[in-house]
């Protein structure tokens, strides 16, 4: 784990409360893995907690990394004033992400995400496809309004969507979308969302190859505090627990209570 002060290459609004922000620096060099994620100090002197971002997009050529988050209080909303050539205190990379090794050159991926869960799946489906895997995406979101990444997707394999409120694509949530595709079984599913998504992953792909992301409320992100523990499937006592930040946040499905 790193500290640098990267710059803002730009920053651009997605939908209505996501930003799309890219920034630069020489920790582009130590991010390989998807759903990594950096622990943002937030430039204003009266918010002392990072925020975990995970990456969207690793651009190692160009010496940048994307990534996406919505607005969810007043640091995520400092951030999204931010401008090109600001500085931001940036931790990272972080945590275990997706590992592309789980799929085979010529096999199917399933790409499984819904709402502010889908930016990390845009660099594993990257390195799915450079590798040589068919990619599948089955995606989410409340509305019309806040999708995106629909085409950047598009152009890695298909897409199928569901919105909450049926304004685009198919009416229901992911679940549906899974039910869908229920005869044909993927060689490997990956995925990340809200709690309600990755239930209806685990009811139906617990035991298979499957994995998802895990958010958490964080403090240290790297192992430190303990603020963010979930536990292990397997003891019945409660008592052994695994930290997201560090051991997580991608786990196999069924390794975790959610
Ligand atoms: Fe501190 Fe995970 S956030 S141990």
């Amino acid at each position: 784990m790193l500290q640098e002060m990267m710059t803002v290459v730009a920053q651009k609004r997605l939908a209505p409360k996501i930003y799309e922000m890219r920034l630069t620096g020489n920790l582009v060099k130590e991010m390989k893995q998807p759903d990594q994620f950096l622990h943002i100090l937030i430039p204003r002197s009266d918010l002392l907690l990072r925020r975990p971002i995970s990456l969207a997009e690793i651009i190692p050529e160009k010496k940048e990394c994307i990534i996406i988050y919505r607005i969810e209080g007043e640091g995520t909303a400092a951030l999204a004033d931010l401008k090109a050539g600001d500085q931001l205190d940036v931790m990272g990379p972080l945590g275990n992400g997706f590992q592309v090794e789980a799929v085979q050159t010529g096999q199917t991926a399933y790409i499984v995400g819904g709402g502010i869960g889908v930016p990390p799946l845009y660099e594993l489906s990257k390195q799915l496809v450079k590798k040589g895997v068919k990619v599948k995406h089955f995606f989410g979101f409340a509305s019309k309004e806040v999708i995106f990444y629909e085409a950047a997707f598009k152009q890695l394999g298909e897409v199928t969507i569901a919105t909450d409120d049926g304004s685009y694509g198919i009416h229901g949530h992911v679940g549906h979308l899974l039910d869908q595709v229920a005869e044909t079984a993927p060689d490997v599913l990956y995925a990340c969302g809200s709690k309600g998504l990755l239930l209806a992953v685990e009811s139906r792909y617990e035991g298979q190859n499957a994995y998802f992301s895990l958010e958490a409320r964080m403090a240290c992100g790297m192992g430190a505090c303990y603020a963010c523990v979930c536990h292990k499937k397997s003891d019945p006592t409660g008592n052994e627990s695994l930290k997201v930040c560090d051991e997580g946040p991608v786990f196999k499905v069924g390794e975790v209570v959610l």
